[in-house]
This record gives structure tokens, C-alpha cells and sequence, in this order.
């Protein structure tokens, strides 16, 4: 929920800005017959066109701004906006300046910013070390994925995440870390687990995991940039047998239309996965059910904690999955510089080692660059290792789609980011695979993954 205040700053910020604010408000006026002449005539004709002008803005809204209730775990429970507030604030410790929000990966929405907050900060006369400046933000909701509450006073009563925490980042236009919303672009800059590790009580996360204050902030703060550990709540599984963190990387959230399973081991599909995260993950207020999440082996947590069947009233989620799962798909993925360029030939051979040498193609069908069909595979089939495949109830990998790679190089490939570069990814299959690729097929292949 966002206080009818934060939504008028909202809406004149969209008015103020940009092209994403345009297509919102055009995508509004069609969904009102007779609003507006011309295109908005013809779409209210075709009951199916002004459905997807609908879900869709309702989709970016949940996407961007919803928390579904989850200030009540955040806020309420963890005091998260205490430790963002700083003691000099009302809240404790030494607050998190805007200076440290950007160095911890969070971001700044350009367009949510007034045109003299701009002018402000490009003439240098913004505070960038005082957290007052990071509440004045949430105020006006410029920080991307975070929403504060405040009480009359103005003094921040709660806080709550949303999707675009950790699945949108900005394009930087204006300054690093500021700039204009790219959702689904994974935010590989995010320490996730060191924003957590801030709040004053982590007594939810030590009573459901049995665990130590200390023992739960280690392990927050061994995660890193750019990675979070969705399967720690249902497991306990902290880290992998050869002593590293369990996190996976963040994967991005755009060009999933098309892809039957969805998340790096193939829980299920796209809007199963939402209902999950929203309410197991985000704690937001809402139903969820999944048998598989009682089986004791593989998820003791989960089993224990009822995640098989989760009841919290009242629910703001399901009524909000359908709007939320049409925008995930409508989301394409980012074009890569150069995709296009006729004369871009490296690539154009790229792509012929892709279909034909080296078999990736098998998996990766283009232009999904997954299976269309039941995408998964044994860690064996892809040469790793299969501990985070047995986390989940599939047991396998699921082929990951390949479109966008260029907007996800930060912190790496695999589920682990456990190849630093394309090139050791194909490194990685020519050993697996005998590709047999000669040192410039090798380059021309890492070309094209760039363009896909
Ligand atoms: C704290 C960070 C975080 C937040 C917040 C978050 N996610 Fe995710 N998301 C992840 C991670 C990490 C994964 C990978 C999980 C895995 O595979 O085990 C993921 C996976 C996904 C996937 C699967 C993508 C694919 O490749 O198939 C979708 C879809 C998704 N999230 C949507 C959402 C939606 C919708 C929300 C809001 C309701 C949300 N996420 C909130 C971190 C986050
Ligand atoms: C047997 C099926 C299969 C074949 C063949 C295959 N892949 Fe994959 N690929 C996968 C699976 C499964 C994953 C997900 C691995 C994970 O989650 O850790 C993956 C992941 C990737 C990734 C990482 C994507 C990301 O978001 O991190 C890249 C890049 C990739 N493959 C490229 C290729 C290339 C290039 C080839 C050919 C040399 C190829 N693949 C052949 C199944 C396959």
C-alpha cells in the first residue's frame, strides 16, 4: 500500500518524465472508453487489446511499487527503516546516507526525483552523507523497490521491499546508480544480504532457522553483490559442501514469455514463482499453497514452518498474480548494442558454431534459447555439481534462456556466477561437450552469446 501522498509524487513525477511515464498514461487513458479519440476508440472495440493495456499497467504497479503487506515483516519485525533512519532520526545507529545506499547497490529512480531535487544534486548541493537525504528519497519513493512509511510527522514509521528490489535497476543516465528504471534487469550491484544484515532484529530469521544472531548475520553477509539465497528459508542450507555460500546469482526477470519452468533449478512457472517469492520470501500477506514443501528430506524448514500451506489474511497477493505474471511476460529482453550491425561478423560465425559445432543449440533452442517444452537437465548432462539442483523438487537445472545475456555479465554465469565470463562458460562445454572449438570459434561463439 503507498500513502495517497507518495502516489500524487508519483503521478506528477510520470507527467514530469520520460517515455515510461508516457506509455503508462497512455496505456491508462485507453483503458477508459472514450477518454481519449483515436487509438483509444479502436482499443475499447477490441475488448482483448484494452485487457493488456490494463494488466499490464497494473502488472508494472504491483511490479514496481506493491509490498503486499510485507512493512509488517521488514518494518514491524526486523526495523530495517530504524537502521536505514540512523539515531539522529529516531531510529538507531549511524543511518545509511545515500551514499551508502548507492555503495550497497540500491538505486535511485530519476523520474521520481522533482525537477529542483535534480538541479540540485548536479550542481553538488545534496547532502549525499546525511541520511535525512535517504528519508527525504523514500518520501519522495525515488529509491528503487523500497517503500517507507511515515506517520504524520513525518518521521518513518515502517519500511517494505518490492519485486523491483532485486529485478529492476537503472540505466544510470544521470549518475551511477541513478537514473531511469530498467525493470527485470537483474541487480547484480545489490548486496542484498548486507542491507538485511542492518536490521536491529533478525528474530524471524533466527527462530525459523534455529540459528544465532551472529550465525544468521554471517551468513547474510557472505551472500555478496548481486545474490540472494530464496532456498536458506526452506532448507537451512547456509553453504555448499566446499564451504561457499549457498546464494544463487539473481537472474533476470525479462524475456520469460515462452519458457515453461522458471528459476535456475525449475520450481515452476513464472507465476508460481511469484505467488512464492511474495509470500515466502517477501512476506507479504497472502495464500500459497505447494505440497512438495512438506517433504522433510529435502525441505526441513519448510516443512516445519507449514510453507506447504500458507494462510495470512488478509490476502494481497493472489488477487494481484494475474496483472503481475502478464507484465513478467510482456517484459522483452534488452536489445544488445550492436545486435543488428550487418557488418557485426564475428557473431554472424558465432552463431553458426552455436547451431552447429558446438550443440548448444540443443538446449538453447533460438529464439527461446531454451527447450520449448520440459526445460530441465541432470547437473550431470551440463558437468557440475548437483547441490543446488537436489534443493529443489525437480532435482535438475533448468536450461537457462539465453536472450539479454550483455545485460547480466556482472558477478557471472551459472546459478553461482561460477564462470566469471562467457568465455568460461564456454570453456567450461568445450571440456564437457569435446566441442573441439579452435581458439576463434571460441571468440566468434562469446561474440553472438553478447548479441542474443
Ligand atoms: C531479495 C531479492 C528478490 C526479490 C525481492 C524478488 N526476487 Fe525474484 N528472484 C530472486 C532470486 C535470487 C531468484 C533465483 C531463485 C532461484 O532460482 O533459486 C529469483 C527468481 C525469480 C524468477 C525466475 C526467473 C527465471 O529465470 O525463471 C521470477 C519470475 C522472479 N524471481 C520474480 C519475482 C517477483 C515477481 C518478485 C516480487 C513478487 C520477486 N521476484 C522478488 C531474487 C528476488
Ligand atoms: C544439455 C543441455 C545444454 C547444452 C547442450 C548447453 N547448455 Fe547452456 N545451459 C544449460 C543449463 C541447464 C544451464 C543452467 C546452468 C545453471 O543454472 O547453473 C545453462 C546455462 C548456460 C549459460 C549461463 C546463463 C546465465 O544466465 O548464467 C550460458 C551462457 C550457456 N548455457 C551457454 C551455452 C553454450 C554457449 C552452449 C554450447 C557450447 C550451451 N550452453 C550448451 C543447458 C545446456
Amino acid at each position: 500500500m503507498i500513502p495517497a501522498k507518495l502516489r500524487f509524487i508519483r503521478g506528477k513525477a510520470l507527467l514530469g518524465g520520460g517515455l515510461a511515464g508516457i506509455v503508462i498514461l497512455a496505456a491508462g487513458s485507453a483503458a477508459l472508453p472514450g477518454a481519449d479519440s483515436g487509438p483509444a476508440e479502436r482499443e475499447s472495440a477490441d475488448p482483448v487489446a484494452s485487457n493488456v493495456s490494463r494488466m499490464i499497467q497494473e502488472g508494472r504497479e504491483t511490479f514496481r511499487f506493491d509490498t503486499f503487506g510485507n512493512e509488517a515483516f521488514w518494518g514491524d519485525a526486523f526495523k530495517l527503516h530504524q537502521a536505514i533512519a540512523g539515531g539522529r532520526q529516531g531510529g538507531v545507529g549511524p543511518g545509511v546516507s545515500p551514499r551508502t545506499a548507492l555503495a550497497v547497490g540500491l538505486k535511485v529512480d530519476l523520474e521520481a526525483l522533482p525537477p529542483s531535487l535534480r538541479a540540485d544534486l548536479a550542481r553538488g548541493q545534496v547532502d549525499l552523507d546525511d541520511p535525512a537525504t535517504t528519508l527525504a528519497l523514500l518520501k519522495l519513493n525515488a529509491v528503487v523497490g523500497v517503500t517507507g512509511f511515515f506517520d504524520t510527522g513525518g518521521r518513518i514509521r515502517s519500511m517494505g521491499l518490492q519485486c523491483a528490489f532485486c529485478h529492476s535497476t537503472v540505466d544510470d543516465s544521470f549518475a551511477p546508480g541513478i537514473g531511469r528504471r530498467l525493470d527485470g534487469w537483474p541487480n547484480r550491484d545489490l548486496n542484498v544480504g548486507a542491507i538485511v544484515a542492518l536490521a536491529p532484529d533478525l528474530t524471524p530469521v533466527t527462530s525459523l532457522l534455529n540459528v544465532s544472531d551472529a550465525a544468521a548475520r554471517e551468513v547474510l553477509r557472505s551472500w555478496g553483490p548481486g545474490k540472494f539465497d530464496a532456498l536458506l528459508f526452506l532448507d537451512g542450507k547456509a553453504f555448499r559442501p566446499d564451504g561457499k555460500p549457498a546464494a544463487t546469482l539473481i537472474p533476470p526477470a525479462f524475456g520469460l514469455a515462452g519458457v515453461n519452468l522458471g528459476t535456475w533449478t525449475g520450481f515452476g512457472s513464472t507465476t508460481y514463482w511469484n505467488a512464492f517469492v511474495a509470500n515466502l520470501e517477501m512476506h507479504g500477506s497472502g495464500r500459497f499453497f505447494d505440497p512438495r514443501l512438506k517433504d522433510e528430506q529435502t525441505f526441513p524448514i519448510a516443512a516445519k514452518a507449514g510453507f506447504d500451506n500458507v494462510n495470512n489474511q488478509p490476502d494481497r497477493i493472489t488477487g494481484k498474480l494475474a496483472a503481475l505474471h502478464f507484465y513478467q511476460l510482456a517484459i522483452p529482453a534488452p536489445k544488445a548494442p550492436g545486435a543488428d550491425d550487418p557488418f557485426h561478423f564475428a557473431a554472424q560465425r558465432g552463431k553458426a558454431v552455436f547451431n552447429g559445432q558446438a550443440k548448444c543449440a540443443q538446449c538453447h533452442v533460438p529464439p527461446l534459447f531454451t527447450e520449448p517444452g520440459f526445460n530441465m537437465h541432470t547437473a550431470e548432462e551440463i558437468g557440475i555439481d548437483d547441490f543446488q539442483a537436489r534443493r529443489s523438487p525437480a532435482g535438475q537445472y533448468r536450461t537457462a534462456p539465453l536472450r539479454g545475456l550483455f545485460a547480466h555479465e556482472k558477478g557471472g554465469f551459472y546459478h553461482d556466477g561460477r564462470f566469471p565470463t562467457l568465455r568460461a562458460v564456454v570453456d567450461h562445454y568445450d571440456r564437457v561437450f569435446n566441442t573441439g572449438l579452435t581458439e576463434d570459434q571460441k571468440n566468434d561463439l562469446v561474440a553472438y552469446l553478447r548479441t542474443l
